[in-house]
């Protein structure tokens, strides 16, 4: 039965976050402009239709898990204005989601910038259009020119996600109640909230965050059904003990068992050092070290205090791929290191290109039918 003629169901029936491929795969930043990349190289991501279906279309063919939009208000500013241009996360996942018939479609969705009743409406909308894929990226908000436009205070890092928490408890009501029900909080108060229709994933749609602090860490182990961890390292025992540690946590502290993902750059060469080349001219010559200085400031990364070499290569590892797990090599070398990150525990990796669109092709074209043959898929 097609997915969007079926009866409200359990989320595992038609949500592919959960079906048993051994390593999920997705897309980061398809909605805004040089998607993960900080470089004005030929071929970055355009803000524009065409391009973000595009991705959102070779995504779904290849079954991708997950297509993780970023909520975005300002650019970084540089040549690029880094993110500037994008689309709006949940607008953009009606549209995706209309277009696509399998992938799971993220809304992200900044705290401050949206109430909580009307965030509940607008994912239950898109859990419809899509047939119950419909998924939750809960972001708190840390650059604070964003959160001012919407004339919002930015409130101090762990408040930030207190009221994340009152925000999603609100969410999960309207999603689950069906009789009216007051919310008496510190940031939300609800009189008599109600909602109809239902989404029809039951419980609910799948909530995701991306916390890497001790508070962001108790967000996602208690109230999410994803975490999203930057790793600080790429040695693979590092790796793994990073993973088996989120789990853990989540399990001895909330008793919760969450699924745990990271996001990674793909760039792919004939030979490794064709690929490492295109890594060069895309990061060193064209690289936006502007926007990116600006991005880590923002970011709280002070790289005065720290060796000159050390700073350089943190922040081409931010133009190459929003920071995320560097597989740069021939597409044998870009299948291994897909393997080694399930092999580390990984449920699955939400992944950006330079080129997104060319390269994304290319990986469709001749990589992706290895990684299936590798049986990740
Ligand atoms: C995969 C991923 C996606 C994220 N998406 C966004 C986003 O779209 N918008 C945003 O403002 N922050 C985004 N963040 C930032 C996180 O929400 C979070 O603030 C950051 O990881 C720092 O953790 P903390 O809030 O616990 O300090 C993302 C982080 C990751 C790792």
């Amino acid at each position: 039965m097609d997915a969007k003629t079926r009866p409200d169901k359990l989320r595992e029936a038609s949500n592919p976050l959960f079906n048993n491929r051994k390593l999920k795969l997705g897309t980061f930043c398809s909605n805004l402009s040089g998607g993960c990349a900080i470089s004005s190289v030929e071929g970055t991501l355009e803000a524009n239709w065409p391009s973000t279906l595009a991705l959102a279309r070779m995504g779904d063919e290849m079954e991708f898990e997950a297509l993780v939009p970023v909520g975005r208000w300002k650019g970084f500013g540089g040549v690029t204005n880094f993110n500037g241009a994008g689309f709006e996360s949940f607008s953009w996942a009606s549209a995706i989601g209309a277009s696509t018939r399998y992938s799971g479609i993220f809304a992200t969705s900044h705290v401050p910038t949206i109430h909580p009743v009307m965030a509940a409406k607008q994912g239950t909308t898109i859990d419809h259009v899509t047939g119950g894929r419909f998924n939750l990226n809960v972001v708190t908000g840390w650059f604070k020119p964003e959160i001012e436009m919407f004339g919002e205070e930015q409130l101090e890092h762990d408040t930030r996600y207190d009221r994340a928490i009152e925000w999603l408890e609100v969410i999960k009501l309207l999603w689950t109640r069906e009789e009216e029900f007051d919310y008496e909080g510190k940031f939300y108060k609800i009189k008599k909230g109600w909602l109809q229709p239902k989404p029809l994933q039951k419980p609910y749609p799948v909530v995701m965050n991306a916390g890497g602090s001790e508070k962001g860490r108790h967000y996602a182990a208690k109230y999410c059904d994803v975490a999203f961890i930057v790793l600080q390292s790429h040695n693979f025992d590092d790796v793994r003990a990073h993973v088996d540690r989120y789990r853990k946590f989540a399990r001895e502290e909330y008793g919760r068992e969450i699924q745990v993902w990271t996001n990674a750059y793909v760039v792919q060469g004939d030979t490794d050092a064709d690929a490492k080349k295109f890594f060069d001219y895309y990061v060193h010559e064209k690289g936006d070290w502007v926007a990116v200085d600006n991005l880590t400031r923002t970011l709280g990364i002070n790289a005065q205090t720290m060796p000159p070499e050390v700073a350089l290569a943190l922040k081409a590892h931010f133009i190459a791929g929003w920071a995320g797990y560097p597989i740069i090599g021939t597409k044998e070398k870009v299948v291994d290191e897909l393997a080694t990150l399930s092999r580390a525990g990984f449920d699955g990796v939400i992944l950006s290109w330079a080129k997104f669109v060319d390269q994304m092709r290319e990986f469709q074209e001749v990589t992706y039918p290895l990684v299936v043959q590798a049986g990740l898929r």
